[in-house]
């Protein structure tokens, strides 16, 4: 055995869930339909069918999931607020009954000691605010930032860090050019506007929320940054990865950050989009100052120019013609996605190297297996331990080698419903039985306990 390595003093830990993933109770208590709702119900889009109508009935169980976060010690709990909830059109008054709701949930938590971090937008964009264009137009950025200064007001007061997007890599591009999740379109010329009025709700309610938010309220936004290898030094390679790098990293950090778009990215998109989405003014507000980056990790990509070849072996990458995403060796997890933890040291010492001033939070990493309940009614998921290990000592030598990495939160605390592949995939610490919402404890919960009470990896 070797000595335990220790995270850093005040290291957050914590689980993480998102709105439509749990909470069931699509149509109570005033919430409006999500493009997700209108998705799950379209033939065809989810595995078996499956909905996040029901999901694991978070919305009625709130109080005895919030008693067993505490039961496992969690410092910290992220989860994600419905838009369509709170504003079942997109705009328009509030519904209060939806809005209690997260006011409620947040009581819990601090009454538990256990500190919120709340999402604005986990992907559940209000149906109407679609049926008007959705992300492809502008207004729905002016629509976003109205509804985070809401929730701002309403709750900042009481939730230290607000984000504001998660992953719009996803939104943009799994949305609107692969079609896989909703609303499904496959225009990647669309998913360029939608990166962009992405961009735009985020900075725009970035500052909103600092203009109602306490002093010290921190501001986030979670990118799933793709950590790209490129498969071999070819030149052809080489410059597949930097594109890639272009459209799925820098088109979101430069104009964050630095407040422009990456000249490369433009011009690489010559054929596809002229970008005159962009307004005067729009990347300055794009670019408010942020206190915190949102790193969500699960494994890296190899990319390659495209060929003959790798097309009949590999994917086309998302929105562009010019990559292809190669097969990685294993292990895999149950979702085909290889476990690579040194990509996410790569990953921070990267961030690190180009935001050196950016404090950075894993706010999703962890992995789905085909997990079982054993005879002895536990589940004994010791590849989710290994997972979770592995990529826990990766953040550590990230933090060795200078990464300014402040917490870490498992994805998830319980399975849900993982998007179009419904609840076939579980990722959670804790089981969900679907037929009678039964939680059982996994082994890979009582192990994170551990890891949390001792804010260290054993040996
Ligand atoms: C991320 C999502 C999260 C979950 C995990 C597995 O892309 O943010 O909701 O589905 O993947």
């Amino acid at each position: 055995m070797t000595s335990p390595r220790s995270f850093p003093a005040g290291f957050v830990w914590g689980a993480a869930t998102a709105a439509y993933q749990i909470e069931g109770a699509v149509s109570e208590d005033g919430r409006g339909p999500s493009i997700w709702d209108t998705f799950s119900h379209t033939p065809g889009k989810t595995v078996h069918g499956d909905t996040g109508d029901v999901a694991c009935d978070h919305y009625h169980r709130v109080r005895s999931d919030v008693a067993l976060m505490s039961e496992l010690g969690l410092p910290s709990y992220r989860f994600s607020i419905a838009w369509p909830r709170v504003l079942p059109t997109g705009g328009g008054p509030v519904n209060q009954p939806g809005l209690d709701f997260y006011s409620q949930l947040v009581d819990m938590l601090l009454e538990h000691d256990i500190e919120p971090l709340a999402t604005l937008y986990h992907w559940d964009l209000p149906q109407p605010l679609q049926d008007a264009g959705g992300w492809t137009v502008r207004d729905t950025a002016l629509r976003f930032a109205e509804y985070a200064e809401l929730v701002g007001r309403a709750l900042g007061d009481r939730i230290p860090t607000l984000t504001t997007l998660n992953e719009p890599w996803c939104s943009a591009y799994l949305g609107h050019a692969t079609g896989v999740h909703a609303p499904g379109g496959t225009d990647a010329a669309a998913a360029y506007a939608a990166v962009h009025h992405l961009n735009l709700a985020h900075g725009l309610a970035a500052s909103a929320l600092r203009t109602v938010l306490p002093g010290g309220a921190r501001i986030s936004l979670t990118l799933n940054l793709v950590q790209a290898r490129p498969a071999s030094s070819s030149a052809e390679d080489v410059d597949a990865t930097r594109h890639v790098d272009g459209i799925s990293n820098r088109i979101f950090l430069d104009p964050v950050f630095h407040g422009s778009y990456p000249a490369d990215v433009l011009d690489d998109l010559g054929d596809v989009t002229d970008f005159g989405f962009v307004q005067d003014g729009d990347l300055a507000a794009i670019s408010a100052p942020l206190d915190v980056l949102g790193v969500n990790y699960y494994s890296p990509r190899v990319i390659a120019a495209p060929s003959d070849d790798n097309l009949a072996s590999g994917q086309p990458f998302p929105a562009t013609s010019r990559a292809v995403a190669l097969p990685q060796p294993g292990p895999y997890t149950a979702m085909g996605w290889p476990i690579d933890p040194a990509g996410l040291t790569e990953l921070l010492v990267r961030l690190s190297r180009d935001l050196p001033d950016v404090p950075l939070m894993i706010t999703e990493n962890g992995a789905a297996f085909e997990d079982a309940v054993s005879a002895d009614g536990a589940v004994h998921d010791d590849d989710r331990i290994a997972y979770l290990r592995g990529h826990l000592g990766a953040t550590l030598d990230a933090i060795a080698q200078g990464a300014d990495v402040r917490g870490y939160y498992a994805w998830s605390l319980m399975d849900n419903f993982e998007w179009a592949e419904g609840y076939a995939k579980r990722f959670g610490l804790v089981r969900v039985d679907y037929d009678t919402q039964q939680r059982i404890v996994k082994d890979s919960a009582r192990w994170y306990s551990r890891v949390i009470a001792a804010n260290a990896l054993s040996g």
